[in-house]
């Protein structure tokens, strides 16, 4: 039997028994990361290798080195996440992995990897969109959350207000016409002199400034529509810095976050109904995570986020939508590549 008749005969299997324990692998950037999921909703391992140390020197995420390092760590990180869940590879029911967006060459990595295990082992491919992972860092935190509800997706390379209809069903109700929102984090702390990456760094230095220091004000967000722009602003701090020396950089730090998170807040609550969920590497922003739940407390709204350990790039919420992926008979087969800028599925 060839290796797609085997795959297809098992994910049917899978689906029938509605149970799969998925070892997922994410190298979409800066980090090699690996996880058990059971059924979508508990995570075995989470084993994650960060290359910021490497890229530090930079300011930024170098990608052939990114690369480099990932073939570097895959194996090891693979074997730490089976040898955490307690299992052999044998036990694996599917693979999943991160085919866009992200870097081509750190994805290639992973997709690699992952097709050759699934091969070897003759277990189902699952291909995962790196923000439906993002999402579905939420599955892994609350065990009743179900669609439909709304996220605000808010990363390094993203930002955006989704509609979830269903696990694998998203409807795009508007994004950033310019920065993602952690970008405008990380260009702002590298003209503060803030390490990368600097939107932690910025949330850091933010909580000795003053919020209303300074008013970033922002014309095009103002509107109706769920699109944002956050460039301007961002050059607004980086101009403001440069044209006041005496300026407290803690104040720029909390202003900035202030009109950020209050764009993305105001935009994604206006769009929630009964639920809206955060996600993306920003969600780990305490500011953000505190004025979302004020304001959907405010409109009667269930505010969730996800545990800190899922918020940055990890593999166990590739994991857990892969499961979603598998159970509505997504699979891939060896041709799959790696997408740089990968578009989500919608109705
Ligand atoms: O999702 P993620 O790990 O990678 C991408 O998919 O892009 O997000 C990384 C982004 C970076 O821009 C980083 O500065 C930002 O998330 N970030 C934060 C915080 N933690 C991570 N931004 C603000 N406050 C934080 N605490
Ligand atoms: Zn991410």
């Amino acid at each position: 039997m060839s290796y797609l008749d085997a795959a297809k005969k098992r994910a049917t299997e899978l689906i029938s028994s509605k149970n799969a324990v998925i070892l997922a692998i994410e190298t979409s950037c800066d980090e090699t990361a690996a996880a058990v999921v059971k059924n979508g909703r508990e995570a075995l391992s989470n084993i994650i290798y960060t290359q910021i140390p490497l890229h530090r020197k930079f300011g930024g995420v170098v990608p052939e080195l990114a690369s480099r390092n990932h073939v570097d760590q895959i194996g090891l990180v693979v074997a730490a996440a089976l040898e955490e869940a307690g299992l052999d590879k044998g036990d694996i029911d599917a693979v999943a992995v991160t085919h866009g967006p992200g870097l081509v060459g750190a994805l290639l990595v992973g997709v690699s990897f992952a097709k050759a295990l699934a091969m070897s082992l003759n277990v189902p491919l699952i291909g995962v969109h790196h923000l439906m992972g993002h999402i579905a860092a939420n599955y892994l935190t609350y065990p009743d959350l179900e669609p439909p509800f709304h996220c605000l997706i808010a990363s390094g390379g993203h930002s955006d207000i989704v509609e979830v209809k269903d696990y694998t069903d998203f409807v795009h109700l508007g994004g950033t016409r310019d920065d993602a929102a952690g970008e405008a984090f990380d260009k702002v702390a590298r003209a503060l002199n803030l390490p990368y990456p600097g939107g932690p760094e910025l949330e850091k230095l933010a909580e000795s400034g003053n919020p209303n220091a300074i008013a970033f004000h922002s014309a095009f967000n103002m509107g109706d529509s769920f699109d944002m722009s956050f460039s301007g602003l961002k050059t607004a701090a980086v101009n403001r810095l440069q044209s006041e020396p005496n300026v407290r950089p803690a104040d720029i730090a909390a202003s900035f976050q202030f009109a950020v998170n209050s764009i993305l807040s105001d935009k994604a609550i206006r769009a929630a109904k009964s639920t809206l969920a955060l996600a993306g590497g920003v969600s780990a922003n305490r500011n953000l995570r505190d004025m979302l739940e004020k304001k959907a407390g405010a409109k009667g709204v269930r505010f969730c986020c996800p545990d800190f350990k899922y918020c940055t790039d990890n593999a166990a919420m590739i994991g857990s939508a892969a499961y979603y992926l598998l159970m509505r008979g997504g699979l891939s087969d060896l041709s799959l590549n790696a997408v740089p800028a990968l578009e989500m599925q919608s109705s």
